[in-house]
């Protein structure tokens, strides 16, 4: 186990040259815990149109810790079930479970603000490599992870348990929080979810902390930063961008079939007045999440090669078709909300703000709503999203 003890400290080093990692203790966990430990039985790198398998076991030690203590997020299963040993050559597939890369991990913990005797919640077990570090720095019985597949469970629950944590390892839908060892200091969740679920603000001790991505697209999603209050209720910001896997239930069934066909009748049609590739940048990507909570952006072409946009939201019923001549966009929307008339509005009104980044978005969490705002005149930037 002390094979790594250079790799760690490099790493730790890196982190800390780069003002991610301030605080001792956690310095120290960095300094501490073996990375590789929680690679088993292997990861999938990222070759483009392929995962990569690469097991422990059949790679040379060095090249194996130089993975382990590379800075990018190691896959380690794709498509609810693959992992690295059950092939020999690259395969394709969806990540359902990783490593994320150790600038987040830090980076998230850092933002945490622990003190030794915090109890602290964590959604996403993955590896258990970020259990682990909490572990090292409160103590594992101060620790509780909840990871909803069990074989991942599992996995992570043995990994901790042979660097010498015999910590909470509970396999369920974080998403109920686990009621039985509340009240929790820190909520931290490693998957993204729609919105905060009120059982963890319950599950948490006025005065304590819980972060977590907002937000359903692969890209333009932020870190949510809230604090608990006496009343039920959370109140904070949107403290950077973060990009996760989406919590299992919630994640996005990719909108598939004849697009044409969806979109044939529109209730409208007119000029665009912003184009839609703003949507490809990150906080476009999240404002229009906060006007059009249900949509989901798609990328396509049309049978001539030109480019094709559209936003689809499922539960309202609704679409936005977006078609270019090269130098401006035609929007054609269709169902019982105008996608990009909200979305647009939005836009406008930020750009007309000064176009704040995203830490600039205050969000109050109650039982019943998410109401994300920045503070301006413009009443168009506040977005209440209410629960059904
Ligand atoms: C990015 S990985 C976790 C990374 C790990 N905590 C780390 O920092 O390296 C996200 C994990 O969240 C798990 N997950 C997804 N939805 C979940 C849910 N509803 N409850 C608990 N875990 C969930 C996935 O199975 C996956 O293992």
């Amino acid at each position: 186990m002390n094979d790594s003890e250079p790799e760690r400290h490099r790493l730790a080093a890196l982190l800390a040259s780069k003002g991610v990692l301030t605080s001792p203790l956690l310095r120290e966990a960095l300094e501490t815990v073996p990375c590789e430990q929680f690679l088993h039985p292997g990861v999938f790198l990222d070759e483009g149109r392929a995962w990569r398998p690469v097991t422990a076991l059949g790679t040379a030690s060095d090249e194996w810790l130089k993975i382990a203590y590379s800075v990018d997020t190691l896959t380690t299963q794709l498509d609810g079930h693959l992992t690295a040993d059950q092939v020999g050559e690259p395969v394709a597939g969806v990540p359902t479970s990783s490593s994320t890369d150790p600038t987040t991990v830090v980076s998230m913990i850092e933002a945490l603000d622990l003190t030794a005797e915090h109890r602290v919640l964590e959604i996403g077990t993955g590896t258990g490599y970020s259990t682990a570090l909490m572990c090292h720095y409160l103590g594992e019985d101060n620790v509780t992870t909840i990871e909803v597949d069990p074989q991942v469970a599992a996995r992570a629950d043995a990994a901790l348990e042979t660097v010498g944590y015999s910590t909470w390892t509970m396999t369920g839908d974080g998403l109920l929080g686990h009621p039985r060892r509340a009240p929790y200091d820190r909520v931290i969740a490693t998957c993204a979810v729609r919105r905060i679920p009120h059982t963890w603000i319950r599950q948490t001790r006025p005065g304590g902390v819980v972060l977590s991505t907002v937000g359903s697209w692969p890209w333009g999603t932020g870190l949510a930063k809230v604090t608990v209050g006496d009343d039920g209720t959370a109140e904070g910001a949107i403290i950077g961008r973060s990009s996760f896997m989406q919590a299992r239930a919630q994640a996005a069934t990719p909108v598939a079939g004849d697009l044409a066909a969806r979109t044939a009748y529109a209730d409208s049609e007119r000029a665009a007045l912003l184009s839609p590739l703003v949507l490809e940048e990150w906080m476009p990507a999240f404002l229009a999440q906060l006007a059009a909570p249900g949509a989901q952006f798609v990328r396509a072409t049309d049978g001539d090669g030109s480019p094709l946009r559209y936003l689809f939201d499922a539960e309202r019923e609704s679409f936005a078709e977006f078609i270019t001549d090269g130098e401006s966009w035609t929007v054609r929307q269709g169902g019982s909300v105008a996608l990009w008339d909200d979305i647009e509005r939005s836009l406008v009104a930020w750009h007309d703000a000064g176009a704040p980044d995203i830490d600039a978005i205050r969000l109050r969490v109650t039982m019943t709503s998410h109401l994300y705002r920045i503070d301006h005149r413009s009443p168009s930037l506040r977005w209440e999203h209410r629960l059904a």
